[in-house]
């Protein structure tokens, strides 16, 4: 059933179990952690709503845990260069509730949550449009909303339409931000008409567009944007099921000279938890230590949380997809699967080695 939906041989969806050390017949029914991996490497991303049709056994675990639940929006931020993009980020996190009591903002990580009275939001921090294009093309769609800054003295400039055609391509809905309203020659209908033009027109001209006047500087318009976020937020209801295994996207990561591979990840479906196993692109590991976007020790995230997560066994790329699954052996098992696969198709692109030859070589 599940080489049919991919459209592929059962012998190949048999020998790629076999690959991963699951022994596997024909019409054995296998858990959804592993339909997902086999899924991933045939180059498909299995949903929820899908898996449900995919095996009887797959159909009863995704019923048991499918408890849908609302989850705050990710939220990235963009515009040309100079706009405030920055400036209004650090306006936000001065209005997060959680910092306070953290006694502050203690570090940095790719993305952070905050907690206002209006509602939670996830930021997550791009630090270019590039970035945002690299993930996507990678099937890691993290963000559910975009807010656009536009410099109220300055107008759409390049990178604007850049954000814009980037934004639309992900079919990621706009939040306008006229940014910089303090300043003596800003000109917001000029901005308005600029992106009316490139069919970002206000509510207020008869537009679908939600705009926000804000000055980062001055403080003026935060509290209303952050309002703002959760309205455009409210009708794309957003859900994921917080009881099931984490599946979620690395946002960065790097090596650290005391704790080794680390990665922020962005919990998309399911809860992870301090002694969880998985795969994280070519790489498993267990969670040994987790942190929170203010440095504080945690042992479980849900949806839309963003981690730093210890106990990689490398360093993955951003974008890559960070999966929990049942116990040690599976995630060593995908993991040196995917890697192996990874450098045959290094190899192959320079000469045709065939997998026996590359373990003769080793
Ligand atoms: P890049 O990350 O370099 O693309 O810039 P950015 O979009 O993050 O802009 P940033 O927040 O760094 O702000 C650029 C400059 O504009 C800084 O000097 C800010 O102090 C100033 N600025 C940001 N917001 C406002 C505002 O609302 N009013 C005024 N007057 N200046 C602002
Ligand atoms: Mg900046």
């Amino acid at each position: 059933e599940l080489a049919s939906r991919m459209k592929v041989k059962a012998s190949e969806v048999i020998a790629k179990l076999m690959s991963l050390g699951v022994m596997a017949t024909m019409n054995q029914a296998v858990d959804v952690d592993t339909a997902m991996l086999i899924a991933t490497d045939f180059g498909y991303e299995v949903e929820q709503g899908i898996t449900e049709e995919i095996g009887i056994q797959m159909f009863e675990e995704a019923e048991e845990g499918g408890e849908m639940q609302p989850r705050s929006p990710v939220v990235t931020v963009m515009g040309h260069v100079d706009h405030g993009k920055t400036s209004i980020l650090d306006a936000i996190r001065k209005t997060d509730v959680a910092v306070g009591e953290a006694g502050g903002i203690t570090q940095h990580i790719g993305a952070y949550h905050v907690r206002s009275s209006a509602g939670d939001v996830t930021f997550v921090d791009t630090p270019g449009h590039a970035a945002f294009t690299e993930m996507r093309s990678r099937g890691a769609q993290i963000t559910d909303l975009v807010i656009l800054v536009v410099a109220a003295d300055d107008g759409v400039m390049d990178q604007t339409r850049e954000a814009i055609n980037h934004a639309q391509a992900a079919g990621v809905p706009i939040l306008v931000a006229v940014n910089k309203i303090d300043k003596p020659n800003a000109d917001i209908d000029r901005v308005k008409r600029e992106l009316s033009d490139l069919n970002l027109a206000p509510e207020d001209w008869g537009g679908q567009t939600v705009y926000c006047e804000t000055s980062a500087k001055k403080n003026i318009g935060i509290d209303n944007l952050m309002e703002s976020i959760q309205l455009v937020a409210e009708m794309l209801e957003l859900k994921a099921d917080p009881t099931r295994k984490a599946k979620g996207r690395v946002v960065e990561a790097q090596l650290d000279k005391g704790r080794g591979a680390v990665a922020t990840v962005l919990v998309q479906e399911g809860t992870l938890n301090r002694g969880d196993h998985f795969v994280v692109g070519q790489f498993s590991g267990k969670v040994r230590a987790m942190l929170d976007d203010k440095g504080r020790p945690i042992k479980k995230a849900g949806p839309s949380i963003p981690v730093e997560v210890q106990g990689l066994s490398g360093v993955p790329s951003a974008g890559d997809e960070f999966l929990v699954v049942t116990d040690e052996k599976m995630a060593k098992s995908v993991s040196s699967a995917r890697a192996l696969k990874a450098r045959e198709m290094e190899l192959g692109a320079t000469s045709k080695i065939s997998l026996d030859k590359l373990f003769e070589k080793m």
